[in-house]
């Protein structure tokens, strides 16, 4: 197997980061991974803002424990989010901001940075305070939200992959 594939088999999701900052050098290289994404048409819709002032970050995870009507982290203590948001007149708008999210999370743990994608992009940013974040960053047009990338570096061990479902491939 190489190395690519041996690395998307390997990746796992991270519930527990380290407040150490992701590496500016490591960081460039996810992005562009992020921006090689195919697209529907080669639309290349997807947007993504990167959020690490501590403030902004912590704000984007109380509006997601908002959404779940909770007062947990929904990030983990991630240092760092990556917020996917795509073109919703682009037909493959979803598909296309999901693809590049699962190159950032990719990338990410071929460099060693721990991720996770976490949900609910798309009610933080159809309510008002995201909206309003939405114009704070100089984000315009008919962006929807598709969802969080969280950065950073695992605390603490990384979980086993769960068994995969039997019967997921059909060979007619
Ligand atoms: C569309 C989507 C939404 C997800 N939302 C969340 C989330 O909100 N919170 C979370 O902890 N994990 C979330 N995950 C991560 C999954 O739970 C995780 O990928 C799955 O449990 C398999 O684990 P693995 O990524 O380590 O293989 C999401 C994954 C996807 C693809």
């Amino acid at each position: 197997m190489n190395e690519a594939i041996q690395n998307m088999i390997t990746r796992r999701s991270c519930r527990a980061f380290q407040s150490k900052q992701v590496e500016e050098s490591a960081l460039q290289e996810i992005l562009q991974a992020g921006l090689y994404a195919a697209t529907g048409r080669n639309k290349q819709s997807p947007i993504m803002v990167v959020v690490q002032n501590p403030e902004e970050v912590k704000l984007l995870s109380k509006l997601n424990a908002d959404v779940m009507g909770v007062d947990t982290d929904p990030f983990y203590g991630a240092p760092m989010v990556i917020v996917e948001l795509a073109d919703s007149n682009v037909h493959t708008y979803v598909e296309d901001g999901s693809l590049v999210i699962g190159n950032l999370m990719n990338a990410a743990s071929s460099l060693g940075v721990a991720s996770c994608w976490i949900h609910r992009a798309k009610e933080v940013f159809a309510s008002d305070e995201g909206q309003a974040l939405l114009k704070k960053w100089g984000v315009e047009g008919d962006y929807v939200g598709v969802g969080h990338c969280v950065l950073g570096y695992r605390e603490g061990e990384e979980q086993e992959a769960s068994p995969r479902r039997e019967n997921r491939v059909f060979r007619p």
